[in-house]
């Protein structure tokens, strides 16, 4: 959570990164701030709210720096304020900061620094590093430096005489000091031409274009201005210039960096003819889904095949929408190979002592591949013993490196913080992986890859947007909306009700449809309304008994479904594509997303960037 990003060239730096910042804001946006040095001076500007705020602000100021830092805070430690804002700079102001991730040891650092007289002026994490750089760089100051082969002179306020050489071993004393997660980037008084960075555990890349480079938490940040790219690894730090980067590992030796072409075109991280990337991403839902089963093949070859052959215990984990994904997957594995799995949400796995051994395969799924309860799951994973597979949209992500085996989902770059297309490419690589065990293991079932491309394709232009204007108007003023299903239907509703939890603000709930009798069924009133999935074919009959039980205390039933001949049981009826029952999770959720989309456009919210939430979980 929380982005940052840097640029030093030969062009006005600020407005390039509040352009960066606008793809950044879906990790956060309690607050933005930038830092530049202008000649002599250090200026951070910062302002609460979304980023708009701040460029409104800075809007019609021709600011000549051409290195400048910027951020957009998902709010950790203290609340989202001006004074908790990023950048962070230490009391004698000879530096900016700005962090993504969290110090786990900062208030042991803080009462130490406290102790010395230093003063804070925010609740954060953050700004102990800010404090802890900017004594090593006045003690340099102060007293010259130790390490550097030239003589300091002694001044406490210029930091002119600073070497580069002499701020990366400040930086390297410092980041020895911390424990936690960072990706940080630092500007220096007096240092008009290069930023400083470090790297652990958060993602942090370098991109590198002619004379001018950058560096931001994501690719597609800088990606309209280059795609020349380089991932750090845990533990490098470095500066860049506009000329030059230099990069270090832990033991302060020079890395030699490759830079890769990120092949993303930068339409894609565009919104174009759409309003929302929530609404582009949902129409993209097709497209990543065929992607995503093009693509993935040799990957599949790779996996340790033999496990697959023997007996072994699968299990899924993950959160949010990717854990719904899981769910759908193990409906699918179950149904069709009877191979028993597990899903399990990452921030229970990891506290729950799983029973995991050398004959475990665990699924870990992740969009942004930064999910932190899902990394530790996955490491814990890894040291009992266990295969671990990571299955994520995001190349070259921590997940992908740390897992034994990594399967790609090419949903593209999901900018909305509400998944939508990598949901819908996440069940693209688990029904891939199924048909992969199926076939290895010469089991039939009752899918395949062609029949899922067909189906999605056959489906994509459907819009809805008409047919369920009627529908919003029914649930947008309401405080619950519940939501029903059986089987696969039921893991439908709960993704549904999370959707459109998320972007609306409406209390959601699902409920397997058969439980409502067995205590929730006392919410119902003449008021209630509800959203019924129905879907599969063989659970027609015993949708309607419980329709029915709805009916009689006299909830209003919204039901969704490809069965037209049903919708007299019901308040409403959308009806869905029809398609094998055990494909309906690609095609009958594009309309319950639509629904959640036009919902809170109907209740005048941003869909993108609904409150409290960030994209990137980086925090447990
Ligand atoms: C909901 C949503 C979240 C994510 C969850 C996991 O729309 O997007 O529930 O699915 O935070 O994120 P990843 O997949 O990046 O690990």
């Amino acid at each position: 959570m929380c982005g940052i990003v840097g640029y030093v060239g030969e062009k006005l730096g600020l407005p390039i990164v509040i352009d960066c910042l606008t793809r950044l804001e879906y990790r956060g946006y309690d607050s933005s701030g930038v830092a530049y040095v202008d000649n002599e001076d250090l200026v951070v500007k910062k302002q609460l709210g979304k980023l708009n705020n701040l460029s409104s602000n800075l809007k019609n100021k021709i600011i000549p720096a051409s290195c400048a830092i910027g951020h957009t805070r998902w709010a950790t430690h203290g609340e989202p304020s001006i004074q908790n804002a990023h950048p962070q700079q230490d009391e004698n102001k000879l530096l900016a900061l700005v962090h993504n991730g969290i110090i786990e040891n900062f208030n042991n650092h803080k009462q130490k620094l406290i102790g010395k007289g230093v003063k804070f002026t925010s609740q954060t994490d953050t700004e102990v590093i800010a404090q802890l750089l900017g004594r090593e760089l006045q003690k340099v100051l102060n007293t010259g430096d130790n390490y550097s082969q030239n003589k300091m002179h002694s001044t406490m306020h210029s930091t002119s005489s600073l070497t580069k050489k002499q701020v990366l071993r400040a930086i390297h004393n410092v980041i020895n000091s911390l424990d936690g997660a960072f990706a940080f980037a630092v500007v220096v008084k007096g240092m008009d031409d290069c930023i400083f960075f470090a790297k652990f555990k958060s993602p942090l890349i370098l991109g590198k274009g002619i004379d001018e480079n950058f560096l931001s938490s994501d690719a597609t940040a800088i990606l309209p201005y280059t795609n020349k790219i380089y991932s750090l690894m845990d533990g490098e730090f470095g500066y860049i210039d506009k000329k030059k980067i230099e990069v270090f590992n832990s033991s302060f030796k020079p890395v030699k960096v490759k830079f890769e072409s990120l092949q993303i075109e930068p339409e894609q991280i565009m919104l174009g003819d759409y309003q929302h990337f929530m609404h582009k991403e949902i129409e993209q839902g097709a497209e990543s889904v065929i992607n995503t089963l093009d693509r993935l093949s040799s990957e599949l070859q790779n996996l340790p095949n033999g496990i697959f052959l023997n007996d072994f215990n699968l299990h899924i984990v993950a959160c949010g929408t990717a854990l719904h994904a899981g769910r759908v997957g193990k409906y699918i594995i179950e149904n069709q190979l009877r191979i028993p799995v597990n899903v399990d949400y990452a921030s229970e796995f990891r506290y729950k002592n799983p029973i995991l051994d050398n004959k475990s395969v665990c699924l870990f799924i992740s969009q942004s591949g930064e999910t932190a309860d899902t990394l530790s799951s996955l490491e814990l994973a890894k040291q009992k013993g266990a295969v671990t597979i990571a299955i994520t949209n995001v190349p070259a992500s921590r997940i992908e490196k740390i897992a034994d085996y990594c399967i790609h989902t090419s949903a593209g770059p999901e900018i909305a913080v509400a998944s939508t297309k990598a949901y819908l490419a996440q069940l693209a690589a688990l029904y891939a992986f199924a048909e992969h065990i199926a076939k290895l293991r010469g089991i039939e079932i009752s899918f395949s890859i062609k029949k899922i491309k067909t189906e999605v394709m056959r489906f994509s232009k459907f819009t809805y947007r008409d047919k369920l204007g009627d529908i919003v108007k029914d649930i947008k003023e309401q405080e619950s909306v519940y939501f029903v299903g059986r089987g696969l239907d039921y893991i439908l509703a709960l993704e549904s009700a999370l959707k459109l939890k998320e972007i609306s603000y409406i209390h959601c709930e699902a409920f397997p449809l058969g439980e409502l009798k067995h205590g929730s069924l006392a919410l119902i009133n003449r008021e209630s309304v509800v959203i019924a999935i129905l879907t599969q074919k063989d659970l027609i009959e015993k949708t309607l008994n419980g329709i029915h039980e709805l009916n009689s205390r006299g909830a209003k039933i919204i039901l969704f479904s490809p069965f037209e001949e049903l919708k007299d049981n019901v308040y409403k009826f959308i009806k869905t594509p029809l398609v094998d029952d055990c494909l309906s999770p690609f095609v009958v959720i594009k309309p319950l997303q639509i629904l959640a989309y036009l919902t809170s456009l109907s209740k005048g919210l941003d869909p993108d960037k609904p409150r409290n939430l960030a994209k990137s979980v980086t925090v447990e």
